[in-house]
């Protein structure tokens, strides 16, 4: 067998140099998941006292939740959402809404107020997007009550830290698009489409979503 020519040389460098990126990134992943709490180094990020709020936040694990809490989230995630889920092709199901909320992978920042009831909580996941390692923001929900007091944003600036400080690529996240309030929060927040992000004409019908990310500056300058 004569030697390998300089083509197949090429693409075995090339295929070794990508499975070490894969190696990596899934490595990063596997580092933040090993966390119980990615809140517990930032203290100052454990309080938010604003606008006539004060709150206290936690960041755990599914497993880890009371069944009330479940409850609390499942019930805000369907006061909020429901009726944007009905009005797209994705529907609405309790129970493979409330199965999703509760995959094992699943982790929620959670606010409460001083009595100790929950008012806000993000599902979010430490996971591989198409390759690249990421912190995914399933949720983002707010009681009507505290909303536009700068809550969500510190939330997802939480969201932000952890994911950055654990040198992950991106806090990525879906919205749809019939959700005016929601696209305009992460616009302000400077969330820009993801190169994820259907594009149009790829679907027969006009797509009712968007990928929303923001990049980690370490990783793309
Ligand atoms: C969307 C949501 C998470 C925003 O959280 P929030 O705490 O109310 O937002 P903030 O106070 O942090 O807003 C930060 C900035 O985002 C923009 N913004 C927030 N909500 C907005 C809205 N409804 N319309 C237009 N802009 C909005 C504003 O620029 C705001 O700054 P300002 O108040 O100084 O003008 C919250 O309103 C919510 O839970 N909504 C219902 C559920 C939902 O749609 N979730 C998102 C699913 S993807």
């Amino acid at each position: 067998m004569g030697r390998k020519t300089n083509k197949a040389k090429d693409k075995l460098v090339k295929r070794k140099e990508e499975k070490a990126i894969l190696d990596q990134n899934v490595a990063l992943v596997q580092s933040a998941n090993s966390q119980v709490d990615p809140l517990s180094s930032f203290a100052a990020f454990k309080k938010f006292t604003k606008h006539g709020l004060n709150l206290d936040l936690e960041c755990k694990p599914v497993g880890l939740l009371d069944e009330s809490v479940l409850d609390f989230i499942f019930n805000l995630e369907k006061e909020n959402m429901k009726t944007y889920y009905e009005d797209c092709s994705w529907g609405w199901n309790d129970k493979k809404k409330r199965s999703e909320m509760s995959e094992e992978s699943a982790r929620y920042l959670i606010a409460r107020n001083p009595e100790g009831i929950p008012v806000a909580f993000s599902h979010f996941r430490f996971d591989l997007d198409y390759g690249d390692p990421v912190l995914y923001c399933y949720e983002l929900q707010l009681v009507e009550s505290v909303r536009r007091k700068g809550l969500g944003k510190f939330m997802m600036q939480i969201l932000e830290l952890i994911a950055f400080s654990a040198n992950l690529h991106k806090v990525i996240l879906t919205v749809l698009k019939h959700n005016p309030g929601a696209t305009e929060f992460y616009k302000a927040l400077k969330y820009e489409l993801d190169d994820t992000s259907p594009q149009e004409g790829m679907f027969e019908e006009e797509c009712h979503y968007e990928i929303l990310s923001k990049l980690n500056k370490k990783v793309y300058n």
